[in-house]
């Protein structure tokens, strides 16, 4: 597939990793097929007719042609189609039918960046995060969507189809990933300035590998006690953001108990380094305009590199 760069890669749904991308993927090829084909009968066709020296065609085969060929067989064949997606669909809806137990992520849409939420079928208390979102191989995974402002949408291209998140609705899509790997979900619905800097990893990893992440995630993180705490609290971060095992308890904005393992901080635009969080902790609307986090610039750099210096400690 080198002759289409958009055909792989960690954001493409021609290169299915899960059980509902395999399909979304494989009606769109067999949609390719049988349209080429048509487009190749429909040309001979049309080359054929503008031909020279033949015969022009009586009335009555003419209006059998446009009966056969422009009614009956394209209904036919779009019926077919439909059949064929409709036959398809049941896998793409939700499991939540009842008695299903099973892991269940919630993830609202907020501007502009991802609540995570992981809902153990134990009934323990969720594991918050946010940006980043992991899911075990080989085990089907609800997810409820919700959004806090307008709607924005959640799609994991490499794993299935997208689903809208809309204020006051909590709508569900279950998802199976079938091949471990690191892939990319953007927003899929224009949510205002900072839509296209709305993004997300998704993290498929191998079952035992994922309850492990989980086990150690529902815990504090070990940098949580280090001195670098201190700058954080005292300049009122902990308003904003949670970070367990401190003071900070914070739900205004992203989670950040264990942000120093994410792959990338700001929903998807910059890696998880210390330069980064730096950047972001002075800049933020430099970096993503409209962001509900305020400036803080005029902090002095010291207390900002002490900040960002702790926060990639929180693994
Ligand atoms: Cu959120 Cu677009």
């Amino acid at each position: 597939m080198g002759a289409c760069s958009s055909c792989s890669g960690v954001q493409s749904a021609l290169d299915p990793a899960g059980e509902e991308a395999r399909q979304v993927a494989q009606l769109f090829w067999h949609m390719v097929i049988a349209g080429g084909f048509i487009w190749l009968i429909v040309v001979g066709l049309l080359v054929y007719a503008t031909g020279h020296g033949r015969a022009a065609i009586g009335e009555h085969i003419a209006g059998r042609l446009i009966f056969w060929g422009g009614a009956v067989i394209p209904s036919l064949l779009l019926f077919l189609l439909l059949g064929y997606a409709l036959w398809l669909m049941p896998g793409l809806r939700p499991f939540a039918r009842a008695g299903e137990t099973g892991l269940r992520i919630e993830v609202t849409g907020e501007q502009f960046w991802w609540r995570v939420a992981y809902r153990l079928a134990d009934g323990s208390a969720p594991v918050l995060s946010a940006n980043e979102i992991r899911l075990p191989v080989g085990e089907r995974v609800e997810f409820l969507l919700k959004s806090t402002d307008v709607i924005h949408s959640f799609w994991i291209p490499a794993l299935g189809g997208k689903m809208d998140m809309i204020p006051g609705r909590e709508n569900r899509l279950s998802l199976l990933a079938t091949k471990p790997g690191t892939y990319r979900g953007p927003c899929a619905e224009y949510c205002g300035t900072s839509h296209a800097l709305m993004a997300f990893t998704a993290v498929a990893m191998e079952r035992g590998a994922f309850r492990e992440w989980l086990a150690t995630r529902s815990k504090p993180s070990a940098g949580a006690s280090l001195p670098g705490r201190d700058f954080f609290l005292r300049n009122g971060c902990g308003a904003c953001h949670r970070v367990a095992g401190t003071k900070a308890e914070g739900s205004v904005g992203p989670d950040l108990s264990h942000v120093g393992s994410r792959e990338t901080i700001g929903a998807g635009i910059l890696p998880a380094d210390e330069e980064a969080l730096r950047s972001f902790i002075a800049h933020p609307h430099l970096i993503k305009p409209g962001s509900k986090m305020p400036e803080f610039s005029m902090l002095p750099q010291q207390d900002i590199a002490e900040i960002a210096a702790w926060l990639k400690r929180l693994e």
